[in-house]
């Protein structure tokens, strides 16, 4: 069935927030999904998807705009691919993250009168983060409203964030309120000297052009680590621009280059070379000192990553005598961070470089009672490792979206520790692993905390105990 054959629905109420901040509204008992609108929209909807009990459209017109719209404060509203909740007030958004974890327990967990803890809103709602990835792009993104109006609408380069769901489609970023500065300013400075140059932007869809993303990772304590990846090796221009880079910014602490000739942009896997500082940055948090590597994870807003481990901590209810297992540990960050409120902590995480870095963390601050492992924590994390480094008393796990793996949760089952603090920036994955522990584990504490102002994103914890 086309397009043409599927309904233009007038008059459509938009309902509610529901999972992955999706608006919907309801017809005939049927979900229609309908991406930018707010609950109490009224709007026409051309519908692009129809599935048995779901449907999904574009708005087409718009009749009534909802009470509790805010007006966006981003120029780049509407076509970027981040900060698509600043249509709504603050307070709006966090009410819609709190029904979505309470939804997510409630639903897939099972978890039945779950009192659920006021999310934490961040302090910053803007500059708050402290890592972002720029793409170059050779054609830059054009608005429908720029097409319609004409104007300048030659091919022109882009140096930015992509346009959801179109792969190959870059918003040319002229300021963004996600991380402060000397953010914007390295941004449109690269864009500025690489089109004065001639230095070629990437062709997504054709594999050509020089200049492929620009990764700037800020610190509290104001070091700035520049990421530049090309597609192919120049050295002579390649110096140039980050000479002139260095010169301009002094500030820079860390600059590097790697060249990416891979289908996909991810450097996890490529050679990334320090030309300038060191091949780390600093970050301080809760008087402690993180080595950060140009692969390693971090938290993106530290300010809210220190209330978010301070809230673990607490409710790991430690005493100075149990054993933690941190579990997907990353820079061995939460492990650190709460050894000297427990006897021995192990932390495992599969991505070996961020090991070293934890080991390393552990030495600069240190601390003598962490151990860490590398591996992928379904294989390693089994009974003869839980014998060689004792029963843990406490589990603390930090998943990826996707959760734990089954043979994970059945192996912390039979670890059996009294409390297991449960950290996500998922709440249905997290809610499904705990539905798996129902009968060993009750919910004692949900924690909501919002690190991600303006998206639908968050971080919950919850504190199961054992029951038995
Ligand atoms: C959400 S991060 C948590 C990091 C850390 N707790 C922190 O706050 O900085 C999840 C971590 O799990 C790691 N990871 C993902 N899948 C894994 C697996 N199968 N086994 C071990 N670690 C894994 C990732 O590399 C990442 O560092």
């Amino acid at each position: 069935m086309g397009r043409r054959d599927k309904p233009i629905l007038e008059n459509v109420e938009i309902k509610k927030v529901a999972a992955e901040g999706k608006s919907i509204a309801y017809i005939d008992e049927k979900v229609l999904f309908v991406p930018n609108t707010v609950p109490g929209d009224i709007v026409d909807v051309q519908v692009t998807r129809k599935r048995k009990s779901f449907m999904e459209g574009y708005v087409t017109h718009v009749h009534t705009y909802s009470a509790l719209r805010t007006e966006p404060f981003c120029s780049h509203f509407g076509v970027c691919g981040g900060c698509k909740w600043q249509q709504l007030p603050y307070d709006k958004q966090l009410e819609f993250k709190q029904q979505e974890v309470m939804d997510n327990l409630q639903r897939i967990g099972k978890v039945e009168n779950s009192t659920i803890c006021p999310i934490i809103g961040s302090e910053k709602q803007k500059y708050y983060r402290n890592k972002l990835e720029f793409t170059f792009c050779s054609k830059r993104f054009l608005t429908y409203e720029e097409v319609k109006t004409g104007g300048d609408i030659a091919p022109s380069p882009a140096l930015g964030f992509h346009v959801p769901n179109l792969f190959d489609k870059v918003v040319d970023i002229e300021h963004c309120y996600l991380q402060s500065s000397p953010s914007n300013e390295i941004r449109n400075f690269i864009r500025q000297y690489a089109i004065d140059k001639g230095l070629t932007f990437f062709d997504i869809r054709n594999h050509t052009g020089f200049l492929r993303t620009l990764t700037i990772r800020t610190s509290s304590i104001g070091e700035v680590m520049v990421i530049l990846a090309l597609y192919y090796e120049d050295k002579a221009a390649t110096s140039r621009l980050l000479d002139a880079l260095k010169q301009e910014f002094p500030v820079i602490t860390s600059l590097l280059y790697v060249v990416n000739q891979k289908a996909n942009d991810s450097l996890t896997d490529q050679q990334i070379i320090c030309y300038h500082g060191n091949d780390h940055i600093f970050e301080e948090l809760g008087g402690l000192r993180f080595k950060i590597g140009p692969k390693s994870f971090y938290q993106t807003n530290s300010e809210q990553a220190y209330i978010l481990y301070q809230k673990t901590m607490e409710l790991a209810g430690l005493t100075g005598h149990e054993t933690v297992y941190d579990l997907y540990t990353g820079t061995g960050t939460i492990a650190n961070f709460i050894a000297s409120k427990a006897e021995k902590v192990i932390g495992i995480e599969y991505v070996s470089e961020a090991i070293e870095d934890a080991k390393e963390n552990a030495e600069i601050n240190g601390i003598r009672n962490t151990r860490f492992f590398a591996g992928d924590m379904k294989d390693i994390l089994n009974e003869s490792f839980i014998e060689t480094h004792s029963r843990p008393n406490v589990i603390i796990t930090d998943p990826p979206r996707a959760g734990m793996h089954a043979d994970v949760v059945a192996t912390i089952l039979k670890a059996s520790p009294q409390r297991i603090v449960y950290v996500s920036c998922n709440s249905a994955t997290q809610a499904r692993d705990i539905q798996l522990m129902g009968d060993a584990y009750r919910v004692v504490t949900v924690q909501p905390v919002d690190m991600f102002p303006h998206t639908h994103h968050l971080e919950n914890i919850v504190l199961l105990e054992r029951i038995v």
